[in-house]
């Protein structure tokens, strides 16, 4: 029996990112998670603490309104700071933070080995994929974002990943799980961003069961993502996540399944 102290940041994320890693669900109490399971996880990105029952421990914590006798088992030391998208060699300021990259990849490639970004960019999400230790692969329609990704996997000092230029609208390869971040623009190549999302979303259709998705808080994302459907599949909706920037703009970390 594991409690897991889970982010403050962004509490209901961190949940969905612990139970899609366990596998199972779990009961929360404020923001501790008490999951059932033996095995022990090490690479939560929003987890900050694991504490594991014990009946002869001193230390304790409150759960359901008792206290309950806990020893330390784990604690997040992951080193976020040292991989911020300012700190690699090629930087974009649209990146995500690894932090939010890796829970991400937690959640879209749960007992999967293979993790694909068709919006690759600089590589943010790639990188923490590797990390996680999941082969990695990404397509940007720019070949100079495919060079600059790479240049950002070598400085990690990674090697399990391809990256090549590909369109994610015409993309014909399958892929266990996408995770990405598409463009929040209004152009894009001159191409209209919900028209984008549109023909993503029903290209992905064909190629994939599950997905980890940014939009903007702006776009009629739900709209779109209704309006998609392929020889009778569709998006389903499984958790949507909100993360602030600033007041125009709250990035949303949607979860979509068939
Ligand atoms: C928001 S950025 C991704 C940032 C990325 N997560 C990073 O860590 O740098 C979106 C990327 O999508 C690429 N892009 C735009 N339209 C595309 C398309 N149709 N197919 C593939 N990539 C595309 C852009 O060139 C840009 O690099």
């Amino acid at each position: 029996m594991y409690y897991l102290r889970l982010s403050q940041e962004n509490i209901a994320f961190s949940r969905f990112e612990a139970e899609s890693v366990f596998g199972k669900k779990g009961t929360l109490d404020g923001h501790m998670l008490r999951i059932n399971s033996d095995v022990l996880i090490d690479h939560l990105a929003y987890t900050k603490k694991i504490f594991i029952r014990d009946k002869n421990s001193r230390r304790t914590i409150m759960f359901k309104g008792k206290e309950v006798p806990v020893k330390k088992a784990w604690i997040n030391e992951d080193k976020f700071i040292y991989r911020r998208p300012d700190r690699r060699p090629a930087f974009h300021p649209t990146s995500i933070l690894p932090k939010l990259a890796k829970g991400m990849v937690n959640i879209g490639s749960a007992g999967k080995n293979i993790v694909c970004d068709p919006f690759c960019g600089t590589g943010g999400i790639l990188i923490e994929a590797c990390l996680l230790g999941k082969k990695a692969v990404g397509f940007d329609i720019e070949s100079f974002m495919c060079y600059r990704a790479i240049t950002n996997l070598r400085h990690h000092k990674l090697k399990n990943y391809s990256v090549k230029k590909a369109d994610a609208t015409t993309l014909k390869k399958r892929f266990p799980c996408f995770v990405c971040d598409p463009p929040y623009g209004k152009n894009t190549k001159n191409v209209d961003r919900d028209q984008l999302y549109h023909d993503f979303l029903k290209n992905a259709l064909k190629l994939t069961k599950k997905m980890v998705i940014i939009f903007p808080s702006w776009s009629d994302y739900k709209k779109i993502i209704r309006k998609v459907a392929y020889r009778g599949k569709q998006w389903k909706i499984k958790g949507c996540f909100e993360f602030y920037i600033h007041r125009n703009l709250s990035r949303m970390v949607t979860v979509l399944e068939l």
